[in-house]
Formats: structure tokens, C-alpha cells, sequence
């Protein structure tokens, strides 16, 4: 019991950014590395949970781990995935830097350049957080949140929004923090109770400062 606290849990995470194609080689898309959902990943497969790993491009490698990978490109490829394992799923933590737009059409050759400039109409991706935590049962659902000012009242409203059960804040002031850092410094704000902030550590221990988190305040 105290050796593997998840075990027999299933474990949902998703990480990375996510891709989104305008022509066959060429995308928006962002910084994320994938390596703070990848931790987690890991962390709870150490601490004996069964994990599904939903991720977007990224170099890190799970290889010699036993999770189910299942590789995305885009936000709706990611929203699919992470619906088909919601169901199963005992916790869910949604870390993955998904693009809030993609281009309307996705043309099927290489775009060619000419003299005049260029427009990219955008639509909106569908908030995949958001979509899960109104089909919300039994799952624990933890979101992130990355901001760059009024941190805590941002957070605090994305938790209800999106009917979380935790946020994990981050803010781009902090030096510790962010995109292809190896370190990272959170506050916690669960639904309930007050937010718990912890220092400035590797995103292995943070991964396990989640987890622990979810374990000891709420019943599984
Ligand atoms: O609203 P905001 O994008 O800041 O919320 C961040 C949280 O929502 C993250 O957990 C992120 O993975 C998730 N998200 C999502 N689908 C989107 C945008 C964000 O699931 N289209």
C-alpha cells in the first residue's frame, strides 16, 4: 500500500503542445516540451498507477516505461484521444499546451509563396478541459495554468470554468518556471480549501508533489 499509492488506478495525462497544420509541412504551434506531463506520467507509474500518456510532438522519450503512449499531433486529435480514455480514466491531469486556434482549412499541397502578403484565418479549438469536466463522474480532473499576471484570481476562475477538482499555477515571472525549463514552481488551488504553494523544484518532484496532493485530498 504505502509502496504504490495509485496502485490499480488509471491514470489519464496529457502533455506537449499540439500542432496545428497549415499545409502538409508547415504549423502553428508553441514551446511547450512536453517534459512537465512526461514527469508526471512517470511519477505515476512509479507510484504503481496504470497510465495513459496523450502527447503531442515532443523529443523526450518513454521508452523502457510501461504507460500506453499514444502520440498526437492537434488539438482535435488530442480532444479525441483524451475523450476515448476519459471514461476509464480515475484521474486526469490535463498538462498539455494546447492551441487555442488552428487554421481554417489545412491546404493539401505545400502553400507557394507569391508578390502580396498573407492572411491565416484562424478558428477557435474547442477547450478540451473544459469539455471533460462537464462529462465529469467519478474522474479527479486537474488542469494547469500558466499566467502572467492576477496569477491566483486567472487560476481560481479556470477551476470553476471548468469544474475542475485542482489547478496547478505557474507564472511566467517566476525564473523557475515555464516552458523547456527543468524546474518549475507551483500553487495549488484545489476546489476545496486553501492553495498550497510549494518551492521552486525539478519537474520530477514536482510531477510527485501533484500526485501526493490528489492522493491525501481526496478519496479514491
Ligand atoms: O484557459 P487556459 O488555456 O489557460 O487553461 C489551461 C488549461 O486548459 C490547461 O490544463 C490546458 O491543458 C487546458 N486547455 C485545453 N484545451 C484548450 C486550451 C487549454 O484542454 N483548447
Amino acid at each position: 500500500e504505502t509502496q504504490a499509492p495509485l496502485f490499480g488506478k488509471n491514470v489519464l495525462v496529457s502533455a506537449g503542445p499540439t500542432y496545428e497544420l497549415l499545409d502538409p509541412v508547415r504549423f502553428i504551434g508553441n514551446f511547450s516540451s512536453g517534459k512537465m506531463g512526461i514527469e508526471i506520467a512517470k511519477s505515476a507509474l512509479e507510484m504503481g498507477a496504470n497510465v495513459t500518456l496523450v502527447c503531442g510532438p515532443s523529443n523526450i522519450s518513454t521508452s523502457g516505461y510501461d504507460l500506453q503512449r499514444i502520440n498526437v499531433i492537434s488539438a482535435l486529435e488530442m480532444q479525441k484521444s483524451m475523450e476515448d480514455n476519459y471514461e476509464n480514466a480515475d484521474i486526469v491531469i490535463m498538462s498539455a499546451a494546447v492551441a487555442d486556434y488552428r487554421p481554417a482549412t489545412k491546404a493539401e499541397q505545400k502553400i507557394k509563396k507569391n508578390d502580396e502578403n498573407m492572411t491565416i484565418e484562424l478558428v477557435k479549438n474547442p477547450d478540451i478541459l473544459k469539455g471533460l469536466g462537464e462529462k465529469k463522474t467519478h474522474q479527479i480532473l486537474a488542469g494547469f495554468a500558466l499566467e502572467t499576471n492576477n496569477a491566483m484570481e486567472y487560476a481560481q476562475g479556470k477551476l470553476e470554468k471548468k469544474n475542475l477538482d485542482l489547478i496547478v499555477m505557474n507564472t511566467l515571472q517566476d525564473e523557475e518556471a515555464g516552458f523547456q525549463k527543468d524546474t518549475n514552481k507551483i500553487t495549488i488551488l484545489p476546489k476545496e480549501g486553501d492553495p498550497i504553494s510549494f518551492q521552486a523544484k525539478n519537474k520530477s518532484e514536482v510531477a510527485k508533489d501533484i500526485l501526493t496532493f490528489i492522493l491525501e485530498k481526496h478519496i479514491l
